[in-house]
């Protein structure tokens, strides 16, 4: 085939270049006139083809910021860039990129072009970060298996023990000592919250998944998340959904991801407010959404990217295991949780696998 080939073949690969090749590529002559621009790149940067190509790097993209001018160092200074790491925010989305720029010389040695290749690994970060998210998890889960029997066994015969004195100092009118073994009790109630909370980190040998309505869940913690939100001046309203798919899940874990995402939304209308549970399903996702919305402060946005981090709390007595618990439980059974946030509420969505 040969020459005839290349022939045939060059062409074809470099129109592929520009309308199949999943990277932004963006190619200048050292005036910085746009010669070509690919389809990905056009993407990223919201323009037509048509618009930009042949106009000039200044005229096509008149607000570009100073950190994305890469093509203009590369002309200009001779600047070029490896695998360099930088976010681009587009109609509301924002790209993880990795640009690398290179400079075209011709046989003297003097400049004619440019050209900038644009990665988008958006995916890969998200993914590096979930992976470094397990992997700590996994490893407080054998901390918590190894540990949390040893603590909690103690636990039980101190707290056995405590209540007895309780009673005793009450029975002889030792009305202040009585207070110190109170507070003795209640801090007590606090580690062994913190314990079973580690407990559910770890693996569990007994999980049952079945087919279950998780309606019937629901209904069965609704006295614990009422008697809750009552405390804290908080209206319940559970919107029931009949005649649902079944979901498959183990009901006991189930239960503890639908009570402390109940109880952080309680939690964090500190002011009083409205919890609403409601159930939806996703036909695309074939998955159950169960819906948990609070009519509190939102989370701020510097705190929205740490919330599933085990021990990131930002209250006082917090454990900060609540959440990681959670998505621990229902990645563990195929589900997923999400949720959305603004300055008046935060949504949960617990996505829970069909049966
Ligand atoms: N519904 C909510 N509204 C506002 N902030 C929330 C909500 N749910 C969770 N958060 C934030 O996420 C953090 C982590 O929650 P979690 O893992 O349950 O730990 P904890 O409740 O012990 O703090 C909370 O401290 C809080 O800042
Ligand atoms: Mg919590």
């Amino acid at each position: 085939m040969g020459q005839a080939g290349w022939h045939r073949v060059w062409p074809l690969f470099l129109q592929s270049l520009y309308t199949d090749m999943n990277m932004g590529l963006v190619l200048v002559d050292k005036e910085l006139r746009i010669l070509g621009i690919s389809e990905m790149a056009c993407r990223l940067f919201g323009v037509e083809r048509d618009e930009v190509n042949w106009r000039l790097m200044d005229e096509a993209f008149p607000n570009l910021p100073d950190e994305f001018r890469f093509l203009h160092k590369t002309v200009q200074e001779g600047l070029t860039f490896r695998n360099y790491a930088t976010s681009w925010t587009i109609h509301g989305r924002t790209y993880d990129l990795l640009v690398d720029s290179y400079l075209l010389t011709n046989a003297w040695g003097e400049v004619e072009g440019a050209y900038m290749t644009l990665k988008d690994v958006t995916n890969l970060r998200s993914l590096e970060y979930q992976v470094q998210r397990n992997d700590r998890l996994a490893m407080i889960g054998q901390i918590a298996a190894g540990t949390a029997h040893e603590i909690r066994n103690p636990l039980t015969s101190i707290k056995g023990f405590l209540q007895m004195l309780n009673r005793t100092l009450e029975e002889k009118g030792m009305f202040r000592e009585k207070g110190y073994t109170d507070v003795m009790l209640a801090e007590l109630e606090r580690v062994n919250h913190l314990v079973s909370e580690f407990l559910l980190l770890s693996k569990h040998k007994e999980v049952q998944y079945r087919p279950l309505q998780v309606v019937d869940v629901l209904r069965e913690i609704l006295p614990i998340i009422e008697t809750q939100a009552h405390l804290n001046n908080v209206e319940v309203l559970f919107q029931i959904k009949p005649n649902l798919p079944l979901v498959r899940a183990d009901s006991e874990l189930l239960k503890q991801v639908f009570l402390n995402i109940a109880k952080n939304g309680i939690e964090a209308m500190e002011e009083g407010g409205k919890l609403t549970i409601s159930q939806r399903l996703n036909e695309e996702e074939q998955t159950l959404l169960v819906v948990v919305r609070d009519t509190g402060p939102g989370i701020p946005a510097y705190v929205m990217d740490r919330i599933f981090d085990p021990f990131f709390t930002t209250k006082e007595h917090g454990t900060g295991l609540g959440l990681s618990v959670c998505q621990k439980i229902l990645h563990d059974m195929g589900g997923n949780l999400t949720f959305s946030t603004k300055g008046y509420g935060t949504t949960f969505y617990i996505h829970l696998p069909l049966a």
